[in-house]
C-alpha cells in the first residue's frame, strides 16, 4: 500500500524554493520508507502565481522560502494559527518576530522549525534543541557568515584590498549585489540573537546583540597579524558572562590552534561549550540553494517523523554589554624618540597591560603593532581616546579584538 501524502504549501520558489522542490521530488521515495508518509508539494506561492487561502487550506506543513518580514511574517503567523506546522528559512523573521511566532505555534501545538537560517547546512539548531537539551550550555560562538569569512580569507591569501576581495565574492555569487546585510555584521548578529535564544532560553532582540562589520579592516592588518601568527575572522559569541548573557559580533583575530582559525571561504563553523560536553565543533557549506534547501527539507522529515524541538527553560538572564576582551593595536607614528613611552603611559594609566609590541618601518612608513592582555573594553576604549590625541600619529588608531583562549 502506498504511504499517505504529507501535504506541502510552498511560500516562495526562487533560489532555494526551486532547489527545495528538486530535493522532494527527488527524496520523497526514500522519506516515504523512513517516515511513513511521502512528502507532495501541493501548491505554489510566488509573486505571479498561487492563492495563500487556497494554499493554506490545501496543506499540513508551509514551507516558507519567501524571505523578508514582510508579507513572511503574516503568512508564516497565519499558518500557525490555523494549526499547520511550518519550516523556515528565515532568520530576519524568527530574529525580529520569533517571540510571537514560538507564542502562536505553542499554542496550536504546531512546530516551528528553522534549521536552514542559522549556519547554513550546519545542523547546528538541532543539535542545541535535541542532542544537548539537556546540557547546561554555557557559550555558542562561531563563524556563522559565509560572505565574511571569504572576503577575509581571500584578503588573507592574496593581499586584497576589501573592496576588490568584496567583488570577487560577488563575481562568485557569494555576495549579493547589496552586501550591507552581510559586511556590516547584521546578518550575523540576526543569527547571533536565534542562537542565544534557543541555548539560553532567553528572548534576544536585535538590539541586545552588540555587532560590528569588517568594512573598515586593511590588508596590512592581516599581513601583520599573520607575521604574529593570527588570523582574521568575523565571529559571533553568545555567552554566560558575569552572571548575564553577552551577545556580540565582530572581527577578531584568532590564535593559530583554535579550532575556527582553519576555516576558510564560504564555510561556516559554530562551536558550543558546556562543562559536561567541553566543547564541540561543527562546519559546512553556509549558503547555497541546494545546502539551504536539503536542511529545510531535514525540517520536513522531523515533522514527518515525529520529533519535536525541546524549548530550554526559559531564564532571565541581564544583558552584560561591558565585558574583558584582547586587542591588537595598529598605529602609524612619527618616527621620533619617546613615542612609545608615550603610549604605553596611556594604556598604563587606563591600567591596560601590552602582551607583545612589534616596530615595523622606519620615517613615514613607521609603525607599531601591539596586542593587550584581556581587559575591561571600557577601559581600553578610553586609553585608545587618548592615543588618538597624541600628536604624533599619523592617522587614527585601528583596534581589533583578539581571542587568547588556545586549544589544544
Ligand atoms: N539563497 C541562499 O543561499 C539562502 C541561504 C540561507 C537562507 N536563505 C533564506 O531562504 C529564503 C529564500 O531565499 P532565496 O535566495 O530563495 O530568495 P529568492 O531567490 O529571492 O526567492 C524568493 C521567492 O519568494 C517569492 N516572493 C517574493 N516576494 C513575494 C510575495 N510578496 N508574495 C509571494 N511570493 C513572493 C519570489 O517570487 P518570484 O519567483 O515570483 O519572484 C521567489 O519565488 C530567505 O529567507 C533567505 O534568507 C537563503
Amino acid at each position: 500500500m502506498p504511504a499517505e501524502v504529507a501535504r506541502i504549501g510552498l511560500l516562495g520558489s526562487g533560489t532555494v524554493g526551486s532547489a527545495f522542490r528538486d530535493l522532494v521530488a527527488e527524496r520523497a521515495e526514500a522519506i516515504a520508507g523512513a517516515a511513513g508518509r511521502t512528502p507532495e508539494i501541493t501548491g505554489v506561492l510566488r509573486r505571479t502565481e498561487g492563492n495563500f487561502e487556497r494554499i493554506l487550506e490545501d496543506s499540513e506543513i508551509v514551507v516558507e522560502l519567501i524571505g523578508g518580514t514582510d508579507p513572511a511574517r503574516e503568512y508564516v503567523m497565519r499558518a500557525l494559527q490555523a494549526g499547520r506546522h511550518v519550516v523556515t528559512a528565515n532568520k530576519q523573521l524568527i530574529a525580529q518576530f520569533g517571540d510571537e511566532l514560538f507564542d502562536a505555534a505553542r499554542e496550536s501545538g504546531v512546530q516551528l522549525r528553522f534549521e536552514a537560517a542559522v549556519a547554513g547546512v550546519v545542523p547546528v539548531i538541532r543539535v542545541i534543541q535535541e542532542s544537548l537539551a539537556a546540557t547546561e550550555i554555557t557559550k555558542v560562538f562561531g563563524i556563522v557568515n559565509g560572505t565574511t569569512n571569504f572576503i577575509l580569507s581571500e584578503m588573507t591569501s592574496t593581499g586584497a584590498s576589501y573592496a576588490d576581495a568584496l567583488a570577487r565574492a560577488q563575481e562568485l555569487g557569494y555576495a549579493e549585489a547589496d552586501p550591507t546585510e552581510d559586511v556590516e555584521g547584521t546578518d550575523a548578529a540576526a543569527k547571533m540573537a536565534i542562537l542565544a535564544r534557543l541555548a539560553f532560553g532567553v528572548p534576544v532582540a536585535l538590539d541586545d546583540v552588540s555587532y560590528q562589520g569588517i568594512t573598515e579592516i586593511q590588508p596590512d592588518d592581516i599581513a601583520y597579524a599573520k607575521e604574529l601568527g593570527l588570523s582574521l575572522k568575523l565571529l559571533g559569541i553568545a555567552e554566560r558572562r558575569d552572571g548575564g548573557l553577552s551577545v556580540r559580533v565582530f572581527p577578531c583575530f584568532l590564535y593559530p590552534r583554535h579550532p575556527l582559525a582553519p576555516v576558510e571561504g564560504p564555510f561556516n563553523a559554530v562551536m558550543v561549550e558546556a562543562p559536561t560536553i567541553t566543547e564541540i565543533t561543527m562546519s559546512g557549506p553556509g549558503a547555497g540553494g541546494v545546502e539551504t534547501a536539503s536542511a529545510v527539507l531535514g525540517d520536513v522529515f522531523s515533522i514527518l517523523s515525529g520529533r519535536a524541538p525541546v524549548h530550554a527553560a526559559r531564564e532571565s538572564l541581564e544583558i552584560v554589554r561591558d565585558i574583558s576582551s584582547s586587542f591588537y593595536l595598529h598605529l602609524e607614528v612619527a618616527d621620533r624618540p619617546g613615542v612609545l613611552a608615550q603610549i604605553a603611559d596611556v594604556l598604563g594609566r587606563s591600567g591596560v597591560s601590552v602582551r607583545s609590541v612589534v616596530q615595523r618601518g622606519l620615517g613615514d612608513d613607521a609603525r607599531l603593532v601591539m596586542v593587550m592582555h584581556e581587559g575591561p573594553e571600557a577601559r581600553f576604549f578610553e586609553a585608545l581616546e587618548g592615543i588618538a590625541l597624541l600628536d604624533f600619529l599619523r592617522s587614527q588608531p585601528r583596534a581589533i579584538r583578539v581571542i587568547e583562549e588556545e586549544f589544544v
